[in-house]
């Protein structure tokens, strides 16, 4: 009603202010119009008595002419006749003439058109016509109409007009009304189709969307504008901070809840000599989220896995975290042996985890696996839906241990904004093809609001994999997936560290750095040192870095006994064959290395296979002249980039494979094949004898790049399409509806995920 009234009151507004711009017009032409009209009749009149008043004049007969004037005068519109003669005097006329009339001003009533008079009973016309007599050749009859009744006339066209705008404004208000009540839903409809990103419905009702295609252009680019905008103010904030996150919370979603679920927990509490001492796992994924939950405050879900994480925990198995300084919560949940045992080592690490990685490792596929991931996978979302205090929590769905969890919690709480990110690669679509649960696991992941990448290349990859395996429409001018009536976003999020690093505070100078290192490992004061942290696992390239350490001390025999790699290997998924047989034959290639270059200083290698906490990582970091990540494959790999944030005093050189999501990032780095053993120590000399100038030059930039790239960025952005999701869904309004599926082929894009540019070295 209200929308109708919209349009109805300007049009009625227009129509009045109409009408009474044309009153004064038609009351003026009315007036003209009866004016002439009168002048006609006077004409008509003198003609008709012009033959008998000069006959009554010529015979003298007075009397007679005034009889004949009063006769003509019963007509109620003649108010007066007269004769005036040649003396410019009335010689007849009827007692009503008006004295204004003047036989003197016979010249004003021959015009055309007469001459008005006002007089106490309205407006007269008077008019004189020529009657020439014997002795009076000039003489004249003067007529005198009665022109009140154009008046009346005048306020009956008035009232005429009146009524005809009143219904000539009815019948437009009510067309009006209808079309656009009828057009609005179409152009509903439409910007609906188009929110969803599914160009727009042409129905052939009346005001279909298929009349809107400018208008959805306009609107298509208003949002591009927006977003590009909303981007662009992101760019341009330089400084990103745990506020910043803060502010986004507040600002942008209105402190919404954050909920993080993740296998991996943010520490572990772990029983050692009968004390229990806490740990932090080493873990990429951890490493990031962990500011993330300091900024938000949220409720951090993961599986408690150390062997005291049940004597700490109060009665609903929460914590509060971090345990030093309170900020968020950590609710653990728990599972058997059995599960853990068939989600984690199973189909997590022995079927995702190598089917993800080009590491030349079979995946393994067992169905009592996939059993228990699903019952994993279903525990975790019940945690989040326990755990949610609101309809619309934005969870962050952690890593490829949870792909089923995103559908899970989004059947019970339809409005929640899932944002789910894939820490590792995601293969080309015939890799993918090999899972038997292919399809599930996608189903799984459709179920987020934002999937989101480490880079452009696996998002491409996902796309490929959905368009090949699902019946989904996928559109990839927005990289998004419309799938069971709902759409998800496929973006890239580079994973990044926290700025400024956390452990810097309490970071001591490099050159103590370096003497602490040395002396606890037992190296001379002035031995170069290489730095490498990993999990033991065989994505991570330990093989081929400790052949490329070799390679070095082969062409370049001066570094034996003066160079030493020290290799950080936090035991990892020990349980696993393969993992086993990797750690067995890192251990045995070091040995055999060192006994090839046993010298008297110091070792060639020095592997380090224990659990490490974040703050003497840091220090090994800062220790070494270089640090060298020599991935097989890798989604981002954030050692990389620990090492950069680290070195404030700009020294050090990254060695960095080309097949980590850090080398497109990171081209100051020396960047690498690790396959190519000669490349790698090439760029290990290069690194030893870089001068600290150059050193500099590439450190820096590579800081400022991490500065603004922050993991507080990665977050903040994430968080900045949730709230654009929230908003457009909001605007489209829910159950949205899944559009025919639009897949124009079937023939398979074969795709090589290693076929990436191969970047050379470059010193
Ligand atoms: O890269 C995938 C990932 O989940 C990382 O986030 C993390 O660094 C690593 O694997 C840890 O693995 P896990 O939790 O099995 O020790």
């Amino acid at each position: 009603m209200k929308l109708s009234l919209r349009f109805v009151l300007p049009l009625l507004l227009v129509l009045a202010l109409l009408a009474s711009a044309v009153m004064p017009l038609v009351d003026r032409l009315t007036f003209r119009w009866t004016e002439k009209d009168l002048d006609l009749r006077a004409s008509l009149i003198a003609n008709t008595v012009t033959e008998p008043v000069q006959q009554l004049l010529a015979d003298g007969d007075r009397e007679g002419l005034h009889a004949f004037f009063a006769r003509l005068t019963q007509d109620e519109r003649l108010y007066a006749v007269g004769y005036c003669g040649s003396a410019r005097a009335l010689v007849a006329g009827t007692a009503t003439i008006p004295r204004d009339v003047r036989c003197d001003s016979l010249a004003t009533y021959t015009k055309p058109g007469g001459h008005v008079i006002a007089n106490a009973h309205g407006p007269l016309l008077v008019s004189a016509r020529g009657a020439a007599v014997a002795g009076a050749p000039d003489g004249a009859i003067v007529l005198v109409q009665d022109m009140s009744f154009a008046a009346r006339r005048s306020e009956e066209t008035k009232r005429y007009l009146f009524y005809l705008f009143i219904g000539l404004g009815a019948a437009i208000s009510v067309i009006t009304v209808v079309v656009a009540q009828l057009s609005w839903r179409g152009w509903v409809q439409g910007m609906r189709a188009l929110m969803r990103g599914e160009g727009l419905l042409r129905p052939a009702s009346i005001g279909g969307a298929g009349e809107l295609q400018p208008l959805a252009d306009d609107l298509r680019m208003l949002i591009r504008d927006i977003e590009t905008e909303h981007q662009l103010r992101d760019d341009e904030r330089l400084t990103w901070t745990p506020e910043t996150l803060r502010e986004i919370l507040d600002r942008e979603l209105r402190g919404a809840e954050v909920i993080v679920v993740s296998n991996r927990e943010p520490f572990i509490h772990v029983r050692e000599r009968g004390r229990i001492v806490i740990q932090r796992p080493a873990s990429g994924l951890v490493t990031a989220m962990e500011p993330i939950m300091r900024a938000c405050s949220g409720t951090w879900i993961a599986h408690g896995s150390g062997s005291a994480d049940r004597e700490v925990v109060d009665a609903a198995d929460r914590v509060a975290a971090p345990v030093d300084e309170p900020g968020y919560r950590l609710r653990r949940l728990w599972l058997t042996k059995e599960e853990e045992a068939g989600y984690y080592y199973g189909f997590s690490n022995e079927g995702l985890w190598p089917l993800c990685h080009i590491a030349h490792v079979r995946p393994t596929f067992r169905a009592s696996d996939w059993e228990m991931y699903e019952r994993a996978n279903r525990k975790f979302a019940e945690a989040v839906i326990e755990e949610a205090r609101t309809p619309d929590p934005v969870v962050l769905v952690q890593d490829y241990h949870l792909a089923l969890a995103p559908r899970m919690i989004r059947e019970q709480l339809p409005d929640a904004t899932i944002i789910t990110f894939w820490h590792i690669p995601w293969p080309n679509p015939e890799a993918f093809a090999i899972c038997p649960q292919r399809e599930e696991l996608l189903d799984g992941l459709l179920g987020s609001s934002i999937l989101g990448f480490h880079t452009q290349f696996h998002c491409n990859n996902f796309l490929d994999t959905v368009d090949r395996q699902l019946e989904a429409r996928v559109d990839r001018e927005t990289f998004g997936v419309s799938y069971r009536g709902q759409r998800t976003l496929v973006k890239r999020y580079p994973i990044s560290v926290a700025w400024p690093p956390t452990e810097s505070t309490a970071a001591q100078p490099v050159e103590v750095a370096r003497s602490h290192v040395r002396s606890r490992l037992e190296l001379p004061p002035d031995q170069a040192i290489g730095v490498g942290v990993d999990r033991l696992d065989y994505t991570k390239g330990l093989e081929e870095r400790f052949r490329a350490v070799e390679r070095l001390m082969e062409r370049h025999p001066e570094w034996i006994g003066r160079f030493t790699f020290v290799q950080i290997g936090a035991p990892t998924r020990s349980r696993i064959g393969e993992y086993q047989a990797y750690a067995d034959r890192v251990r045995a290639l070091a040995e055999e290395i060192n006994d090839r270059f046993a010298n008297r200083r110091a070792p060639a290698i020095l592997l380090l296979a224990q659990h490490h906490d974040a703050h003497e990582v840091f220090e090994y970091y800062r220790a070494a002249e270089l640090c060298f990540v020599s991935s097989l494959h890798d989604g981002m790999n954030l050692v990389a980039k620990e090492f950069v944030a680290s070195r404030d005093d700009e020294g050090g050189v990254l060695i960095l494979s080309q097949f980590t999501g850090a080398a497109r990032e990171l081209p100051e780095a020396l960047v690498v094949n690790p396959y190519d053993a000669d490349q790698c120590a090439t760029a290990l000399d290069v690194a030893l004898t870089m001068p600290l100038r150059m050193q500099r030059a590439r450190m820096r930039l590579m800081r400022g790049l991490l500065r603004e790239f922050n993991v507080y960025r990665w977050a903040g952005r994430m968080l900045l399409d949730a709230a654009t999701s929230r908003r457009r869904g909001r605007f489209a309004g829910r159950p949205l509806r899944t559009p025919k599926h639009t897949r124009a082929t079937d023939e398979p894009t074969t795709r090589v995920v290693a076929a990436e540019p191969a970047y050379g070295l470059r010193p």
